[in-house]
């Protein structure tokens, strides 16, 4: 087989890069070790910034999200027992919309097929050769039998647990990274919404937020401990728990409804760097990762493609490969950006195992200032939305 560029992982990042590309009549190949089945139904993240869906909607994904997406123009910070609202979209002129990732998934497999452009699902056994020479092969075994992709370059879109990123030789990228001493266990319920916005909430039981995929469909997390185990959260415990830790003077209380799917997820940052060699381009999860709490992996990774989008086809329509040069340096800027505001929304909001009660003072007069202080606020406002 032979494209122009091959693309291995088909999450928001490889399926947007692969629309993208079409566009701009540059053919690609999609490779993906799931099946459609399930990169359609995986429960992931739900926040997209507003740059992220003014991608979506530009490039003619966006019909359905704009339909169903849920606009939220503020968030609320809970702490000490009571609620404060940010006013986003009053702080920026922007705002964030609540639509799963899964449904960006949908929208661009969806994309995908009805232009007839091709994706191969539970592809297996997936090896990169010939980047040294500038003559990338993707190897992989699809139905049965033995492929060989030729491609002019590779884009490395495959998660975390992918291979691409370790096609590169020893000595070339640099990590830096960052474990929390703590996980977040997930639900969706089916209940409606307990509240329009987001709430982010530090308790003394530590953090809970309340997030929402539809209006019959609530979202909501709990910090529990690191590698916490499921069966140790029948559905009683996880209702009780944030009961109490989303509890509030004036005795507002959270919807409750029917746990339809329940899962841990482990928080960490991690920046891989440079996000390319030779003929690789590594985007996403693939290079970086962030803990949930700022929202932004989604974000990042449909950041990245846009930019190697651009670059690609500035490269195939004059030749220039100045973009794809800077590709790496003008995404990492954004992504530190990213990497800070998770990890500084992550220390205010959560409890440390090791802090003492001098610590939590000062979360709390952090929070207290950001919900009071429209400059701080409206710093808080500018990251959450994302910055331009
Ligand atoms: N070959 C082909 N595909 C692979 C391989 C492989 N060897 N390994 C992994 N994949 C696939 C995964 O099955 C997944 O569908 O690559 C895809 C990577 O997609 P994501 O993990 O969704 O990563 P990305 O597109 O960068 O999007 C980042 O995902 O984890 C969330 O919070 C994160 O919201 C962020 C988003
Ligand atoms: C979600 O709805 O899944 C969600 C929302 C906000 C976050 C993380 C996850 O910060």
């Amino acid at each position: 087989m032979r494209t122009q560029v091959g693309i291995i992982g088909a999450g928001p990042a490889g399926l947007m890069l692969a629309h993208l590309l079409h566009l701009r009549g540059i053919s690609s190949v999609v490779l993906e070790i799931r099946s459609r089945d399930y990169i359609e139904h995986r429960l992931r993240a739900g926040v997209l910034e507003q740059g992220a869906v003014d991608l979506l909607v530009e490039s003619g994904v966006g019909e359905r999200l704009q339909r169903e997406g849920m606009v939220h123009e503020g968030v609320n910070l809970q702490f000490a027992g009571e609620r404060h609202r940010v006013p986003m979209t009053e702080l920026t002129g922007r705002a964030i919309t609540v639509y799963g990732q899964q449904e960006v998934v949908k929208d661009l497999v969806a994309a995908r097929l009805s232009a007839g452009e091709p994706i191969l699902f539970e592809v297996s056994d997936v090896r990169l050769h010939g980047l040294d020479v500038d003559e990338p092969v993707v190897a992989f075994r699809h139905e049965g039998r033995d492929v060989e992709l030729r491609c002019d370059v590779v884009a490395g879109c495959d998660g975390f647990h992918g291979v691409s990123r370790s096609a590169v030789p020893e000595g070339v990228l640099t990590t830096y990274e960052r474990t929390y001493p703590f996980a977040w266990l997930g639900i969706l319920a089916a209940a409606p919404p307990a509240t329009n916005e987001l709430v982010y909430c530090h308790s003394e039981r530590g953090f809970a937020l309340v997030s929402m995929r539809t209006p019959e469909l609530s979202r909501l997390y709990l910090q529990v401990p690191p590698d916490e185990n499921v069966a140790a959260w029948p559905d009683d415990r996880i209702w009780a728990e944030l009961q109490a830790r989303l509890a509030m003077a004036d005795g507002w209380r959270l919807t409750e409804g029917e746990v339809l799917e329940k899962g841990v997820t482990a928080m960490r940052s991690l920046v891989v760097e440079p996000m390319q060699w030779r003929r690789l381009f590594l985007a996403g999860d693939a290079v970086h990762i962030v803990p949930p709490t700022g929202a932004k992996g989604m974000n990042l990774a449909l950041a990245d493609v846009k930019v190697l989008g651009e670059a690609l086809a500035a490269w195939y329509a004059d030749g220039r490969d100045d973009l794809l040069a800077s590709y790496s340096d003008t995404c990492l800027r954004r992504v530190w950006r990213a990497q800070h505001f998770s990890w500084w929304m992550t220390s205010m909001l959560h409890r440390f195992p090791g802090h003492d009660p001098y610590e939590v003072k000062l979360q709390l007069s952090q929070l207290r200032y950001v919900t009071t202080s429209p400059a701080y606020a409206r710093s808080l406002a500018e990251n959450y939305v994302g910055i331009p």
